[in-house]
């Protein structure tokens, strides 16, 4: 029998897609990237289909792409950073897969994406992304079935999450 997928969820910055590919590697599974998924459906990268598509549209291909969780047995997901923001999204995706939060503080994540083409970023001021890391963060917490410190370097937050698996 094919085990659950891992989905890994948290604000941009956190190390999702880093540490989904150390996971998967670890755990000898494949490794899925919604965001790849999502650009190699629309055939275009994350910030043209903000910009060409809006970001309304960018959610509902975020909301297709994780309806395919239940044919991704077994897979290490990184999920995007907006995705456990919606209770459709979190629904689907507790039903079919162990999700895994990776916790890291505003900061951290920050200085990890500040110089990033990342829309969100690029389009908000840094008070701005504290907001909105501030809003999303409960729902982080309350939409997982573990989290685990993503401060460490990626080997250490792996190990954490193979510690709970
Ligand atoms: C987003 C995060 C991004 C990507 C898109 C929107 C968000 O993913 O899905 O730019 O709303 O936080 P990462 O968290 O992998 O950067």
């Amino acid at each position: 029998m094919q085990e659950r997928a891992i989905v890994l969820s948290g604000f941009m910055g956190c190390g999702k897609t880093t540490v989904g590919k150390a996971l998967a590697e670890a755990l000898s599974r494949p490794f899925c990237d919604l965001d790849d998924e999502i650009a190699r459906r629309a055939g275009m990268p994350i910030p043209r289909i903000f910009d060409a598509l809006g970001e309304d549209i960018f959610r509902q291909l975020e909301r297709e792409a994780l309806g395919s969780l239940p044919s991704l047995e077994g897979f290490v997901v990184a999920s995007g950073g907006g995705a456990f923001t919606f209770p459709d999204n979190w629904e689907a995706a507790k039903e079919h897969a162990l999700v895994v939060f990776l916790d890291a503080d505003f900061p951290t994540c920050y200085h990890r994406v500040k110089d990033s083409d990342r829309p969100i970023v690029r389009r908000s001021t840094p008070l701005q992304l504290e907001e909105l890391f501030r809003s999303r963060y409960p729902l982080y917490q309350a939409h997982c079935h573990r989290t685990v410190d993503a401060s460490p370097l990626p080997p250490q937050v792996v190990s954490s999450i193979r510690a709970l698996l």
